[in-house]
């Protein structure tokens, strides 16, 4: 799919569907001078008597459709609710953008126009918009089709159109940035959504490799017996229940060179996680090739800040493994010993994640990285906390939570910092390791994160729990069924916010 701009009028674009948006309390249409004004004359008044028969309110999400019978060269509108004029944000323009081209192309529309969505009245940055809409066009439409064809043609081009021709060249810059954005999500929506017989630590190393090939980064990946030298115990632990090999994948972007710095962007790739022998019940089972996401979005994020040729200077770790109960399986009550030296007390084998995080966090750490943020779909817990929107946010550093809260909120991916409460430390105590794998029944999401803390030390550190938010079961906005690519957006922003 194309994302162009260009300058000219919405009402006489020659595409196969155009998009205009609506607020909640808009002034009377015919009153003001926009482009739903516009398009309403033309098409008779038709969404002035809808708005009079409350069939379209400008909520936000809402999309109402009409076929403009001849009247315009596209043959349908969809008007996009934005809601309350003074509630209007970007993440509400991304939104409405994505259902309103999930609709048109839903009516077989293979080119859609849209005006600038959130710049006119409701005064938003024009080119924060532009970009917005260009993310919410590639995310919105995103389908993962590998294993079976999409029901409907694709979109192949969307315009965004402006008045004015002195526009198009800041706004072009901009729809650049958000659609090498919202590339990097989906690829990593796509490593996601394969499945596990496909998606293994070998192959997620490719891929890795694949992106160091043709962009300005370096890929190293570690195999067993590197993990061996190293003695990275707790990963090897982990893994030595499969007979898929893992690997310690690397990737490093250099930025301009002035490298003060190295921030760490460390995933969890659990490749599937069937809990070892702690088996998990088989209900939702099938969920658990999503648990590969954290490192799915760190490597697409490097993707990302490598096309837009980011100044800082970052590394992607990702420790890749499958969590299964083979005969060489790790075994509750078993002690690991991590590459840090701390001896670890198996209590569950299915608490996996915050072991192969432990030595990556080391790994980092004695490569002098700092920052070191991780991302994980650590805890059943922080669904049950959070829900499916918000992921948990944990951080032993002000600075760097209060820069990856800031870099979240402008792209619509929801965070929520969490206590990593010292009190509940003595929960992951052993009677005869230095640290245990779990805590007790309570509050899961945060003695998992104690538990990584104790590895991250004194380094500036902060954990993101995705386990409620990498997978959806429905579309909504720029979020669609199935994995949903979070937090690329947000990594990338808080490194491009060095
Ligand atoms: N990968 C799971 C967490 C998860 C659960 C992700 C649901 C997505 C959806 C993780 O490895 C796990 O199994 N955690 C256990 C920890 C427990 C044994 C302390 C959990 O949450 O039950
Ligand atoms: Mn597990
Ligand atoms: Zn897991």
């Amino acid at each position: 799919m194309k994302i162009d701009v260009s300058a000219g009028d919405i009402t006489t674009t020659q595409v196969d569907g155009i998009m205009v948006s609506l607020c909640e309390d808009s002034e009377p249409l015919g009153v003001s001078r926009s482009a739903v004004v516009a398009v309403d004359n033309l098409l008779g008044g038709a969404i002035g008597a809808l708005l009079d028969a409350k069939g379209v309110k400008g909520k936000p999400n809402e999309v109402t459709l009409l076929h403009s019978l001849g009247r315009l060269p596209a043959r349908l509108v969809a008007v996009c609710g934005l809601g309350r004029q003074s509630e209007v944000t970007l993440d509400r323009v991304r939104d409405a953008t994505a259902e309103g081209c999930r609709a048109l192309r839903r009516l077989g529309c293979q080119s859609i126009g849209t005006t600038v969505l959130g710049s006119g009245s409701v005064g938003l940055d024009a080119r924060a918009c532009a970009q917005a809409i260009a993310e919410g066009a590639v995310l919105g439409l995103y389908i993962f089709t590998k294993y079976k064809p999409p029901e409907g043609p694709d979109v192949e081009r969307v315009r965004i159109v402006v008045r004015d021709v002195s526009d198009v060249g800041t706004l072009s810059q901009a729809v650049d940035i958000g659609v090498v954005l919202a590339e990097a999500t989906n690829y990593a929506r796509d490593m996601v959504n394969e499945p596990a017989n496909y998606m293994t630590p070998s192959r997620m190393a490719q891929m890795a490799q694949d992106l160091a090939a043709t962009l300005d980064l370096r890929a190293t990946v570690l195999d067993k017996d590197d993990m061996v030298s190293l003695g990275m115990g707790a990963l090897l632990g982990v893994a030595q229940g499969s007979a898929e090999p893992p690997k310690f994948i690397r990737l490093d972007y250099q930025g301009d060179g002035a490298e003060a710095h190295r921030t760490a962007l460390i995933g969890k790739a659990i490749t599937f996680d069937s809990g070892g022998i702690s088996i998990k019940p088989s209900e939702g089972l099938a969920e658990m090739k999503d648990d590969m996401a954290g490192g799915a979005a760190v490597i697409a994020a490097m993707s990302a800040l490598a096309r837009l040729q980011t100044n800082a200077a970052v590394t992607a770790l990702v420790p890749a493994t499958e969590n299964l109960p083979g005969g060489r399986a790790f075994r509750p009550g078993d002690v690991l010993k991590s590459m840090s030296g701390k001896t670890i007390e198996i209590m569950s084998t299915d608490a996996e994640g915050r072991l192969v995080l432990a030595d990556a966090i080391t790994y980092a750490i004695n490569e002098a990285m700092s920052p070191l943020v991780d991302v994980a779909t650590l805890t059943g817990a922080c669904r049950v906390a959070l829900g499916t929107s918000y992921s948990g946010v944990f951080s032993n550093n002000e600075d760097v939570a209060a820069r990856f809260l800031r870099a979240a909120t402008g792209t619509g991916e929801r965070m929520w910092r969490m206590p990593l409460a010292d009190e509940y430390r003595e929960l992951n105590k052993s009677q005869i390791a230095d640290i245990k794998n779990t805590g007790n029944r309570y509050g899961g999401a945060i003695t998992a994160a104690l538990f990584i803390s104790e590895f991250a030390g004194s380094t500036p550190w902060l954990h993101a729990d995705i386990a409620g938010t990498a997978h959806s079961t429905k579309d909504s906005g720029v979020v669609v069924k199935g994995a949903t690519g979070v937090p690329v957006r947000t990594l990338c922003e808080f490194v491009r916010s060095e």
